[in-house]
């Protein structure tokens, strides 16, 4: 694996998963697999889990971990091709990004869409640019329109939790929120679910709320959400603002939320949220704090997960 963007990026997801839970079962077995190699973790944008898991997951491979929060610390960054700099960006991406390909084996990197200019942010420009001229792996961290360490790690999540010899139902349903959210979770739990093709996949939302059909072409789409929730055995609850409507609040229906009524119409379903997640406005209380969330289990998978991807690219660039 050369860099780690999408789920276009592994040729067997089912065969990472159970990477990842070996790592779960015996997190030190590579430790020697990254020994003199430096990976860093470049951050546009705030982040817990993600940070963390993916140090420690560097850590238990043996590499060094550097964390830079370029929008805190470092110059303001231009990525446009032939910008005249006169405004607010100090550094060209082309500049900045060969300097850090020589300072690091691996680079990851966290850079949030836009909500403005959709067309820049479905092309990727931020996260192509340093794919183009860091020379090195890249390893997304969430981009614009995408978060596969996230979705990675929820695959890994259901198939940890689901022991049935049959398909898990599987329901993506859009939450209310106070602000315009990007739609990268939403996007890329679709995509993985698709790509994995383990499940029966439906997706629920508001009229006006549909992802790109790219991410969500083998799904089915129900915008009642009581009857999507019917039969369900896990509920991804996510927030996302409107892709017609470039990233405007179109909805604040609170009916939305999911509360232990709408578990009720399941099949006794877990429930799964990426956090960070706003109580009481995407997730009831009750639910967050009953047995049937497992979004805590996910926050731990996401160490697992950033370590097998991370031990793939080590494997190529050794
Ligand atoms: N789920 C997730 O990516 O969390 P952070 O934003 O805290 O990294």
């Amino acid at each position: 694996m050369k860099n780690f963007i999408s789920a276009r990026d592994i040729s067997n997801i089912e065969a990472m998963v159970q990477k990842a839970i070996g790592y779960k079962a015996d997190p030190f077995k590579d430790k020697a697999l990254g020994i003199n190699k430096r990976i860093g973790l470049l951050f546009l944008n705030p982040s817990m889990r993600t940070r963390l898991s993916t140090q420690i997951a560097a850590n238990n491979l043996g590499m060094d971990a550097i964390v830079f929060n370029i929008d805190k610390d470092g110059w303001k960054l231009e990525f446009e091709e032939g910008a005249i700099m006169s405004g607010n960006t100090i550094e060209h991406v082309k500049d900045a990004a060969p300097i850090l390909g020589s300072y690091f084996d691996i680079l990851c990197i966290r850079t949030f869409p836009s909500l403005v200019n959709k067309h820049e942010d479905y092309s990727e420009l931020f996260i192509n640019q340093f794919i183009k001229y860091a020379g090195i792996p890249i390893v997304s961290l969430e981009s614009a329109t995408l978060h596969p360490l996230q979705s990675f790690t929820d695959i890994i999540t259901i198939e940890e939790t689901f022991k049935e010899l049959r398909k898990p139902k599987i329901v993506l349903t859009w939450a209310p929120h106070i602000k315009p959210i990007p739609q990268c979770v939403g996007n890329s739990f679709a995509e993985w679910i698709n790509a994995w093709g383990k499940a029966d996949f439906v997706i629920t939302h508001p009229e006006d709320y549909e992802l790109d059909t790219k991410f969500t072409d083998g799904a089915t789409i129900e915008y009642d959400q009581e009857k999507a929730l019917e039969g369900a055995d896990f509920v991804y609850v996510k927030n996302w603002s409107s892709y017609a409507d470039y990233g405007k609040v179109l909805c604040n229906d609170s009916s939305w939320m999911l509360t232990t009524e709408h578990l009720a119409k399941t099949n006794n379903a877990r429930v799964m949220h990426c956090l960070p997640v706003r109580r009481n406005v995407e997730l009831s209380d009750e639910v967050l704090d009953s047995a049937s969330s497992i979004v805590n289990l996910q926050a731990t998978n996401r160490v697992w997960a950033a370590q097998a991807v991370l031990a793939e690219i080590l494997h190529s660039v050794n």
